[in-house]
């Protein structure tokens, strides 16, 4: 699957249901989440994830912090509240252009359209805080790899890093056909069943995937929880994780 098939997905539903097209509770669809009951969401989010971060002894710096897979800012403008500059990544136009229409920080908020498999914009060391929810499930595995990886290299020295991403699918049938997803004859069978709809296609890293990858690239895992935030078909983990000062 290539990143323009991933884009021009994102972007169907950042042109046409795109707050549902972020959390898509069941009674939202149709352009029904209300504006500020949507971003309310997002400072819950933050407020629970920054004392979890604080009950884990960890004391990161609050000058900078990524959203990586912004949407419309529901987690950026957020974190906006507690850091001194912000940077929110997406791959979907649609969502930058409305997440700038969104943006109440100003220039401490800064989107960015990202459509390459890194994060390359960005000088190593830059964010003392790096955190993606939801989004890392909705792409390939290597691509979710790669982003890590650029996770690794972006973050300072005692920075946290915090994201989400499922292991494997619940159900054994489900597990077997998983290799398929991203292939061509898959696509192919979306878009019979779907149209030009939107899909949100899920992935997963196996746990074990996941931690030596950290390893690899010079990442500390502090602690890995169950997460509930994914399909509820799937296997999906929290992971906080710093790196070392030396
Ligand atoms: C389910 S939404 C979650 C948005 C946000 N993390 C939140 O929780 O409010 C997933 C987002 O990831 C973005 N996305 C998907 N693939 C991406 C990629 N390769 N790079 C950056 N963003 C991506 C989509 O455009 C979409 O806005």
């Amino acid at each position: 699957m290539k990143l323009e098939d991933l884009q021009e997905n994102w972007n169907k539903f950042g042109e046409t249901d795109p707050l549902w097209g972020i959390l898509a509770w069941p009674d939202k669809t149709e352009n029904r989440w209300q504006v500020d009951a949507f971003f309310e969401t997002g400072v819950e989010e933050i407020d629970a994830v920054l004392a979890y971060v604080a009950d884990l002894g960890l004391e990161p710096g609050f000058d900078a912090a990524l959203d990586f897979g912004c949407g419309v800012g529901r987690l950026s403008q957020a974190l906006a509240r507690r850091f001194d500059i912000v940077h929110g990544v997406d791959i979907s136009p649609a969502m930058i252009e409305l997440a700038q229409q969104y943006n109440h920080h100003g220039e401490r908020c800064r989107y960015h359209l990202n459509e390459t498999d890194d994060l390359r914009l960005f000088e190593d060391k830059t964010f003392d805080f790096i955190y993606s929810n939801i989004t890392l499930q909705h792409m390939p595995p290597r691509y979710a790899s790669a982003y890590i990886a650029e996770f690794l290299r972006l973050l300072t020295p005692g920075g946290v890093l915090i994201f989400q991403i499922p292991s494997a699918p619940k159900r054994r049938l489900r597990r077997l056909i998983q290799p398929l997803r991203p292939t061509r004859p898959w696509r192919m069978y979306q878009k019979w069943r779907y149209g030009d709809h939107p899909v949100m296609d899920m992935y997963g890293i196996p746990q074990t995937q996941v931690l030596q990858l950290l390893k690899t690239h010079g990442g500390k895992l502090v602690d890995v929880q169950s997460d509930d935030s994914a399909d509820a078909a799937w296997i999906s983990y929290r992971y906080c994780v710093t790196k070392p000062l030396s």
